[in-house]
């Protein structure tokens, strides 16, 4: 598999007793499939060794301001959802890291690595990177409670949020030093939601998707059809996650029981030449095609007009192939970014990605139809130019809004 583009991720680590905790979040981001460059203050790795964090991320961790990273004893390419992407190293580190990152989160942040923010200084590589960012930066505070609650902390929170830094947390609880109170580093799963969800939002301003869900159903007779077994759960959490995205959504839909997300316009249809008339009169202005349909491939040539009798005899069904919806989109003077989805049964990679050939399309999401068709968890792979992703097992909606992030990155 080669490198795709993924969210990029500088975690910064500062001198305190959380800083263990960090180990933590650096695998679950790692899992999810972000790109983790580790930075931590010299103060950081009294507390927590450089070397697990290089074994979590795949990455030599950068202390220094000054000189090269060390070099990496750990495969940095080749396999790991974290392997592949170039570390930096060269003498302009921190203006190439910062600008490479899509976010800068510091967990454990110290008060005194506070105090440095505020004041705009950059006298270690983490602090240098924070004040050369072109990207969101996220602190998850840690100290001990009254040194949070002092005025001193407590102006300086208020200068970085001023700032436009985000805060996550502190807790309140046990604290190291065996007092009670607020300045707990609220823990690792909080945090990785929080980064999530940064990454998530607006993604998709302003932009127009049109999306086509659910099975289609191709009548024989009047009381009987050829339809699939797709529940239309993807599609729809597509649309969702695409509209908490900030795209204006049309979900044109086969037929299903779910419920029409919020703020999405959506559009009933019932078998693919309708579908294939729904989505071409409302291509037009669309920046994005997601065509997660799982279309018939045939209809009946004839459908009976009256419920057909039964008899002794074999029947024989003739039928006629349908339009590929996707390709005729994908195909068109000036097609939207199109997205296509796979449904195979074996051979997953190969098949998926000539089908992404075949009908041309940028992206392809492709799972394994026996383990997804009306479940509620999925694994899917993503394919594009660059190679292939697998997204881990999650819900529909987690995996819909990491399809999203993906695709927004590849429209950039
Ligand atoms: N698709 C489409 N119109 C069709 C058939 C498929 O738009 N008439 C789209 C699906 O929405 C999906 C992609 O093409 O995004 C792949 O669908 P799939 O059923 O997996 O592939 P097929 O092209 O039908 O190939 P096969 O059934 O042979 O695997």
């Amino acid at each position: 598999m080669t490198e795709t583009p993924r969210a990029s991720i500088i975690l910064g680590i500062t001198g305190g007793i959380a800083a263990y905790k960090a180990a933590e979040l650096a695998r679950l981001l790692v899992k999810a499939g972000y790109a983790v460059q580790p930075v931590m203050t010299a103060a950081a790795t009294h507390f927590i060794g450089p070397a697990t964090l290089q074994a979590l991320t795949g990455r030599p961790v950068l202390t220094e301001l000054w000189g090269r990273p060390p070099t990496p004893t750990l495969p940095t390419s080749g396999e790991g959802a974290n392997a592949g992407s170039k570390p930096i190293n060269d003498g302009m580190d921190h203006i190439h890291a910062s600008r490479e990152a899509d976010l800068i989160v510091v967990a454990p942040a110290t008060a005194d690595f506070m105090a440095r923010l505020a004041h705009g200084r950059a006298d270690d590589l983490l602090s240098t990177l924070c004040l050369a960012r072109a990207c969101p930066l996220m602190l998850a505070p840690a100290m001990n409670r009254e040194m949070w609650a002092n005025r001193a902390t407590q102006r300086n929170l208020a200068q970085l949020i001023e700032d436009g830094v985000h805060i996550i947390g502190p807790d309140s609880g046990e604290q190291a030093c065996g007092e009670t109170g607020l300045g707990r580093m609220r823990e690792p799963q909080a945090i990785f939601d929080a980064v999530a969800a940064m990454l998530f939002d607006g993604v998709l301003a302003g932009k127009r998707v049109l999306i086509t869900a659910g099975p289609t159903y191709e009548p024989i007779d009047p009381v009987r059809g050829i339809t699939n077994l797709s529940s239309g759960k993807m599609g729809y959490a597509l649309a969702a996650a695409a509209r908490e995205a900030g795209a204006a959504v049309t979900l044109v839909s086969g037929p299903t029981a779910l419920a029409t997300p919020a703020g999405v316009a959506r559009l009933n249809v019932t078998t693919a030449s309708e579908m294939f008339d729904a989505v071409m009169e409302r291509i037009a202005g669309q920046d994005v095609f997601i065509s997660v349909a799982a279309v018939a491939d045939y209809r009946p040539t004839e459908a009976g007009a009256h419920k057909i009798k039964k008899s002794e005899q074999p029947l024989t069904l003739a039928l006629t192939p349908n339009k590929d919806i996707l390709a005729s989109v994908a195909a068109l003077p000036k097609a939207p970014f199109c997205v296509g989805f796979a449904a195979e049964t074996e051979k997953l990679l190969e098949h998926a990605e000539a089908k992404r050939r075949k009908k041309r399309v940028p992206m392809l999401v492709a799972n394994l139809a026996q383990h997804t068709l009306g479940a509620d968890q999925a694994e899917v792979v993503v394919l594009d130019d660059q190679g292939s992703q697998t997204l881990p097992p999650a819900d529909k909606l987690t995996q819909a809004r990491r399809i999203v992030v993906h695709l927004a990155r590849l429209l950039r």
